[in-house]
């Protein structure tokens, strides 16, 4: 677990950058709740992230993500931006409640006419659009009915997912299905820091196979209209056991399992993990949904952030395992550790464990909010950011060199934009912005990530 120190330079020049030349692509992410603004805008219905932010003290800074960078009106600007930096490709996301305001029935033509310039203007500065399907804005409407607990609203997400490909499938040739199951089980039913905010614990666990089988669906909706290229995007950790006692190593092994094979086995294995010794129930699998979950994609999307430690369980938790701090770790600003190392391991375990059933990997989100200013005077010299971004670069060339197949990063974020829960006081961007003006200033770490493309095609 432990990795080299980091070293703090500027320059854009990575010691492995050779092994990252073209057909190597570079990217950076957005999600529509977290930039959009303009809630009320163009018939958009509600979403179970705008119960979230007006249940008052669920969102830390009690910001409603409004107006942020309001990109729903300034997707121009975002364009620019992507323009300069020089990236091959946006990874956006698709609002469901401004295509279906009620999460079910005919398209808003109005959202998806925006949707399409936003394709048109990206295209015409030759940025390939990405967008993903579904970054966790499920309609307020389904969640009453159960949400991602129900098996229906995976064919629900699959009508949204169809009426985006038919609009858009023409000119966007690369789709994400969903973003990070993972974050929607554990965080959003389970413990209930993210939305719907439900506190389930493992009776959470259905919508694991839920999401996945709207994976299933969207992908061969994408297939049948011969609209290019698909795949999830999930978030992966390295687990390690706090201490070598056959206790922390039970622990550390049980949430393996529920936060990496729990989401990727099916996908490659065709099959669940066996969690019963946990007491988790078999997952809710009908006939055929396995083969269609396991059709293999395109690329495999993997967001990496961290490492985590875990120890057995504390007395009287209701949890198998206790999330420790990384010993010796420097941390961002939100208090996650930095061991770019630990995105190496990840990447070679995905390989080792998946082999010839895994296809080539896409970084589909990397990145580290520190604190900054509000209001920026000037250009934010954002060199903890760097020191982040370069360091895990490496780990990536580091994994290709050891036999790994990693074919694109992106940087989470492009812009600061709205962290969930802890509202605009985590800043992941290369751009600033100031959220009440929602003025874009790119930061040191935007002008580093495009000298960096441009040596790396160089
Ligand atoms: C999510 C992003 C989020 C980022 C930082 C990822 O898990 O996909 O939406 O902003 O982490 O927390």
């Amino acid at each position: 677990m432990a990795s080299d120190p980091l070293t703090l330079d500027p320059a854009p020049s990575l010691r492995r950058l050779t092994l990252l030349r073209p057909p190597f692509r570079w990217s950076a992410a957005t999600a529509a709740f977290q930039i959009e603004g303009a809630r009320s805008a163009d018939g958009r219905g509600r979403s179970i992230w705008d119960d979230f932010v007006d249940t008052p003290g669920a969102v830390k800074d009690g910001s409603t993500a409004e107006p942020g960078p309001d990109s729903w009106r300034r997707s121009a600007e975002d364009v620019a931006l992507l323009d300069r930096l020089g990236v091959d490709r946006y990874r956006f996301s698709v609002s469901w409640t401004r295509v279906q305001p009620g999460g079910r029935g005919g398209a808003n033509r109005a959202a998806l006419d925006t949707y399409s310039r936003l394709v048109d203007e990206l295209l015409g500065a030759g940025v390939t659009p990405f967008p993903t399907l579904y970054h966790w804005d499920l309609p307020s409407e389904l969640e009453t009915e159960g949400g991602w607990l129900q098996r229906e609203t995976a064919f629900r997400f699959a009508d949204f997912a169809a009426l985006v490909i038919e609009a858009l499938g023409d000119r966007v040739r690369h789709w994400y299905t969903i973003n990070e199951p993972v974050s929607t089980t554990l965080q959003g039913y389970a413990i209930g820091e993210l939305a719907p905010a439900r506190q389930l614990l493992f009776d959470a666990l259905p919508t694991v196979h839920h999401q996945l089988l709207a994976h299933g669906l969207a992908q061969q909706i994408v297939r049948d209209a011969d609209a290019g290229q698909v795949g999830i995007v999930n978030n992966h950790t390295h687990v390690s056991a706090a201490t070598a006692s056959p206790e922390d190593q039970a622990a550390a092994a049980a949430y393996d399992a529920l936060h990496n094979h729990l989401f990727a086995d099916p996908l490659f294995f065709g099959e669940y993990p066996d969690l019963g010794a946990l007491g988790i129930p078999e997952q809710p699998v009908h006939d055929g949904d396995l083969a269609l979950i396991s059709e293999p994609s395109d690329f495999y999307g993997v967001n990496f952030y961290n490492p985590t430690v875990v120890g057995a369980a504390l007395p009287e938790a209701p949890i198998p395992f206790s999330l420790q701090p990384v010993p010796g770790a420097d941390v961002t600003g939100f208090g996650w550790p930095i061991v770019p190392a630990a995105l190496t391991e990840v990447l070679l375990g995905l390989r080792s464990r998946y082999g010839d059933a895994l296809p080539p990997v896409i970084v589909g989100e990397n990145g580290a909010s520190f604190s900054e200013p509000s209001r920026s005077a000037g250009r934010i010299e954002d060199t903890e950011r760097i020191a982040y971004l370069a360091a895990h670069i490496e780990a990536i060339a580091d994994a290709n060199e050891r036999g790994a197949d990693v074919r694109e990063y992106t940087v989470w974020s492009l812009l600061d934009n709205f962290e969930w829960a802890e509202g605009f006081s985590q800043r992941f961007g290369l751009v600033h912005v100031d959220h009440e003006t929602s003025q874009r200033t790119p930061k040191a770490s935007y002008e580093w990530y495009r000298a960096l493309i441009e040596e790396a095609r160089a």
